[in-house]
């Protein structure tokens, strides 16, 4: 079988250090938020992000419902030694896990939410697919996907800093997005918003697993 490969956080290896920084001054963590709230983690769930890069999302969904058990998952080791440092230095009790979301490393039925925050435009077409098969496979009954992502419902991106950004990045529509979801055997597959950001389109989009 051939290597997997993946499209690190910024882009490049040398450009990491600056993706805290350059997504603060973003707003990324308005984002990181709404998804938060759309998910309704309850004390006591078990919810994983796929694709958590440097830990942000979950170490904020830790901070607001400290009871859950939150688990990130990256296949950037690099993204992870920061991810750890971070969650050490908040004082939150959660751990980070190398993999990739093609082929979750965690059993069947194990996690009541699976989190993603714009991660799924750096996968290829065929590793959405499995993706999101993994991703309905490791969810408990009634456990749901909840993922945010940039999108292309107006087409490209357009400005200098959202192609600059996107250049290396394809481009999925929210039907293409809704369609793959229904596919993979998620139920009612839907967004729930969406909003203009500098580097585009982002959509939020929330599924269902009901075996
Ligand atoms: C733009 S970053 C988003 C990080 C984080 N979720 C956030 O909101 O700040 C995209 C992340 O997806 C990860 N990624 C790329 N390919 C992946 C794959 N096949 N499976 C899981 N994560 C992947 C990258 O390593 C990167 O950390």
């Amino acid at each position: 079988m051939s290597k997997r490969t993946y499209l690190p956080a910024a882009g490049s290896d040398w450009l990491l250090p600056f993706y805290d920084p350059f997504t603060r001054l973003l707003g990324v963590e308005v984002v990181h938020r709404q998804l938060i709230e759309q998910a309704g983690i309850r004390p006591g769930d078990r919810v994983l992000e796929i694709g958590c890069g440097t830990g942000n999302l979950s170490i904020l969904a830790k901070r607001l419902q400290p009871t859950a058990e939150i688990i990130g998952m990256d296949p950037d080791p690099k993204a992870l030694i920061r991810a750890r440092r971070k969650a050490e230095c908040a004082g939150a009790a959660m751990h980070f896990d190398q993999g990739f979301s093609e082929g979750l490393p965690y059993p069947d039925g194990s996690f009541d939410k699976v989190l993603s925050a714009l991660m799924f435009h750096h996968l290829q077409p065929d590793a959405k697919k499995l993706a999101l098969l993994e991703t309905r496979r490791v969810l408990r009954s009634a456990g749901s996907l909840h993922l945010v992502d940039f999108s292309a419902g107006n087409g490209r991106p357009h400005g200098f800093l959202a192609r600059l950004v996107h250049h290396r990045h394809g481009s999925q529509s929210d039907d293409t997005v809704i369609a793959l979801m229904r596919e993979a055997g998620f139920h009612e597959p839907r967004e729930l918003a969406h909003q203009a950001h500098i580097l585009g389109r982002i959509t939020y989009y929330g599924a269902d697993f009901i075996p």
